[in-house]
């Protein structure tokens, strides 16, 4: 009998703003480096752009209901910095300001818990134009911007996260320039990584001085395995690969240190921060976001970079449209080794979820997607095993509510639980958003019987 999830465990979705609200501009928002970005020529796919996504800004009222409908007990957004401050710093933009307070109050009217995310990648171009996260006057910045946000927000907001994702906003923003903004060197990735964390840490300061109640932060983390016949250059470049993804970030915030294995990593572009520097890093935090996609099986790759190693794909499993393999396992496993590393920190899940391929419009007003309840079936019980190995796991959060506008893939990935068309922009509830509405209202009965692995 597996065991039951905690009474006040919350059932969630998440999303983030630049893809699902479109209006990027309206009502005096300051464009985003995601607005450049996906404006430039051969960025993202299709030529896409988070002009429309969703459109979730002018329907914002009829998706709460959606996630009414579901039985959702938790919604995680993310409030666009350039909405707010449309220079993203200085003047503050009420009518941006107020589309977030409208939302929040749509949600608690529906009994749904916002959780708010500060940062998700979309940067006010403003900022960029002045370095980005490259210049060290981000971290009063940010706080500036939090501070605002949770004066206006925090008698309704009770979880709020700092920045999502860190590592990808410098891997992919700074390293390797498939993300916003677009730059590919390891010399201003590392220095990207640590204001990453100055800006967390202001954030967190700043909830203290202001706010009444938790704040964490979000990252993403793939284990990394060996193949049975590895060798030592292979499990010297998985110890890599787990230290420059799983521990660059978490380390530094919660212990007060890099990685051993950082400086190896980025040679002559690692800056060798004061051990001042690096103990200032580390904050105490209510909880931590855990975003959990796949885990990867690691090999030496001399050709690979920063670290020398490649993922090899397992071809005796499923994969997902991104090419990810369906591992849940690596799920419980990560939210243990979270619990135990970390000192037994609250958790939650604040995205898990699959790019299945569907239809791009509804057949005869469904949409079946297998895989995608397979997955969300198999990691719920990961889950489950994870609470019966002791972790602290407050709350999951599938991604994503609503089909979005899957970065440089542009609308190609489809996440949700709910189809959009995007031609017409209809909302299907998926079997998935079906199944998942059938485990909340059970609290979790309706996955008995099913294994993790
Ligand atoms: C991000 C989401 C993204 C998802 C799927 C996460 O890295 O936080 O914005 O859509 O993964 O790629």
């Amino acid at each position: 009998m597996p065991p039951t999830f905690p009474d006040r465990f919350l059932w969630g979705c998440a999303t983030s703003a630049y893809q699902i609200e479109g209006s990027p501009l309206a009502d005096g928002a300051g464009p985003s480096i995601w607005h450049r970005f996906a404006h430039t020529p051969g960025r993202v796919s299709g030529g896409d752009t988070g002009d429309i996504a969703c459109d979730h800004y002018r329907r914002m009222r009829e998706d709460v209901a959606l996630m009414r409908d579901l039985g959702l007990t938790a919604y995680r957004f993310s409030i666009a910095w350039g909405r707010v401050l449309p220079d993203g710093r200085g003047r503050v933009n009420p009518a941006g300001l107020g589309f977030y307070e409208r939302l929040v109050d749509e949600l608690l009217r529906a009994g749904i818990t916002p959780m708010a995310t500060l940062y998700h990648w979309d940067l006010p171009a403003a900022l960029d134009d002045r370095g980005g996260w490259l210049n060290p006057d981000i971290a009063p910045w940010f706080a500036d911007y939090a501070g605002v946000v949770y004066r206006a927000l925090d008698d309704r907001v009770p979880l709020w996260t700092t920045i999502n994702e860190p590592w990808v906003v410098a891997d992919g923003g700074y390293m390797h320039g498939v993300l916003a903004p677009g730059h590919r060197s390891a010399f201003e990735a590392a220095i990207a990584a640590h204001h990453l964390l100055r800006a967390h840490a202001a954030g967190v300061q700043a909830y203290r001085a202001l706010g009444r109640h938790e704040v964490g932060l979000v990252v993403n983390i793939e284990p990394k395995h060996l193949a049975a016949d590895a060798s030592d250059a292979d499990r010297r470049a998985r110890d890599l690969a787990d230290a420059y993804m799983n521990r660059q970030y978490l380390d530094p915030a919660l212990l007060g240190r890099y990685p051993q294995e950082m400086p190896a990593i980025f040679g002559a572009a690692w800056p060798g921060w004061r051990d001042d520097e690096v103990e200032a890093l580390r904050v105490p935090v209510d909880f931590l976001g855990l975003n959990y996609y796949t885990r990867s099986v690691v090999r030496h790759d001399a050709a690979a970079w920063p670290v020398p190693a490649t993922a090899v794909r397992q071809p005796q499993a499923i994969h997902t449209e991104t090419g990810w393999e369906l591992y849940p396992q690596g799920l419980a496993d990560t939210l243990v080794w979270l619990h135990q590393r970390y000192g037994g920190l609250p958790l939650y899940v604040t995205e898990n979820g699959a790019a299945f391929y569907d239809p791009p419009h509804p057949i005869e007003g469904r949409v079946e997607d297998p895989l995608r309840v397979h997955y969300l079936r198999t990691h719920l019980a990961a889950v489950q095993d994870a609470l019966a190995r002791g972790a602290d796991v407050r709350g999951y959060c599938a991604w994503s509510l609503l089909d979005n506008l899957e970065w440089a893939h542009g609308t190609s990935r489809r996440f949700g639980l709910v189809h959009v068309d995007f031609a017409t922009q209809q909302r299907t509830p998926k079997a998935s958003a079906r199944f998942y509405a059938d485990v909340i209202a059970s609290g979790g009965g309706a996955l008995a019987g099913t294994a993790s692995r």
